[in-house]
């Protein structure tokens, strides 16, 4: 390239050296023998070089030799010679009674005055103490991980122990309601139970539908169904993941439904077939339970809303969804359904009972 048409090469010169000197980043600029022209102010700090004693050294001289790594010296040679470039490179600066320092180094060779006078800018970044930090941040997360599946195991065993003492009490006690009142607990603590365990099992903390309503279902069936001939519980769910609050809504909705449908759909050891389906589209999702029984109760009184429908409501209406209730001829289907729009109208519909 020619030199500038308006700087006397002398003036030039000064002007750079000025500049490099004057950099508040760690700044080398050699000549094509790697010997020093110039160092920033910086630089002498940041690694302790007196800047009285550069001019004319090679840059395995600086210091006590610690910056002759064999490797970083051809690589700056090449780059001097046109077929390298230092991008990036990282070394580790070794010094006698120090700790050691990782630097990351970027070469340029600058396009200047004529080709026979090489000229490469060296730049020096030390960053032992972000990767120190960075460390430091990541075996924190680690742990916090670590704490944090310690912590579902130990939920996840505790609501066992709940749903447990649940269920001995349902045996030992004389009343058919209390029993009955009994065993649901039992099952609505067993289903944020079997999220835990899910939970306890997952790295980041979201929840797969699939496994997660398999267990679920399981776990109702295997306490409430009598007859597996009979009474089947099918689950039919996509490759939807969720987080963790959205999951154990999900959950309790669908444990009332199906135990609604087990108890309310096949009166007199009728049986017959309950599916529990979740599909999503996106941010869209629908979740149905449906049965083959009876239908629900013709006359709107019959079907008193029990503690079921309001935990339904309340857990629906947090997760912006809307609630249908229709005839499956024969049977029950309750379709929640969660569209973008749909929040609005949520709190409308239904106020009857499931
Ligand atoms: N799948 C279904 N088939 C037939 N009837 C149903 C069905 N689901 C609900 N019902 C009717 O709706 C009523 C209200 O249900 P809800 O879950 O609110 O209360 P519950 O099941 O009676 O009591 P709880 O849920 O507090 O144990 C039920 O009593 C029942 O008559
Ligand atoms: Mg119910």
């Amino acid at each position: 390239m020619a030199p500038h048409p308006t700087a006397h090469p002398d003036v030039a010169l000064n002007l750079a050296l000025a500049v490099i000197a004057s950099s508040t980043a760690p700044l080398l600029l050699l000549d094509d023998d790697l010997t020093l022209i110039a160092a920033s102010a910086s630089f002498c700090r940041s690694f302790q070089v007196d800047p009285a004693s550069l001019a004319g050294r090679a840059l395995g001289q600086l210091g006590s030799g610690e910056w002759a790594v064999p490797q970083l010296v051809s690589l700056l040679k090449a780059t001097a010679a046109g077929y390298a470039e230092v991008e990036g490179y990282e070394i580790d600066l070794n010094r006698a009674d120090r700790e050691t320092r990782r630097l990351v180094l970027n070469a340029k060779k600058l396009d200047y005055d004529s080709p026979e006078n090489v000229r490469l800018l060296v730049s020096v970044s030390d960053v032992t103490d972000a990767r120190i930090a960075e460390k430091l941040k990541d075996d924190m997360l680690k742990e916090k991980a670590v704490l944090l599946q310690e912590l579902q195991h130990r939920v996840a065993n505790s609501l066992q122990i709940i749903a447990s003492v649940l269920l001995q009490s349902a045996r030992k006690v004389q009343s058919d309601e209390t029993r009955n009142h009994l065993r649901d607990a039992h099952q609505r603590v067993m289903s944020v139970a079997a999220l835990q365990q899910q939970l306890a099992a997952s790295k980041v903390g979201d929840v797969e539908l699939r496994p997660y309503f398999t267990a679920l279902c399981a776990s109702i069936g295997a306490s409430m169904i009598r007859d597996h001939n009979q009474t089947t519980l099918d689950v039919s769910v996509d490759d939807s993941v969720t987080k963790a609050d959205v999951s154990v809504s999900l959950g309790l909705i669908v444990t009332e439904l199906v135990i609604n449908a087990l108890k309310h759909a096949f009166p007199a050891d009728r049986g017959g077939r309950i599916k529990v389906d979740y599909h999503s589209h996106g941010p869209n999702w629908v979740l149905s339970v449906t049965d083959d029984g009876v239908g629900m109760p013709a006359v709107t009184t019959d079907a008193k809303p029990g503690l079921g429908t309001n935990i339904v409501q309340a857990l629906t209406a947090q997760l912006r969804a809307v609630v249908r209730v229709a005839d499956a001829n024969p049977g029950t289907a309750v379709t929640i359904a969660h569209t973008q729009i749909a929040a609005v109208r949520n709190s409308a519909t239904a106020d009857r009972a499931l």
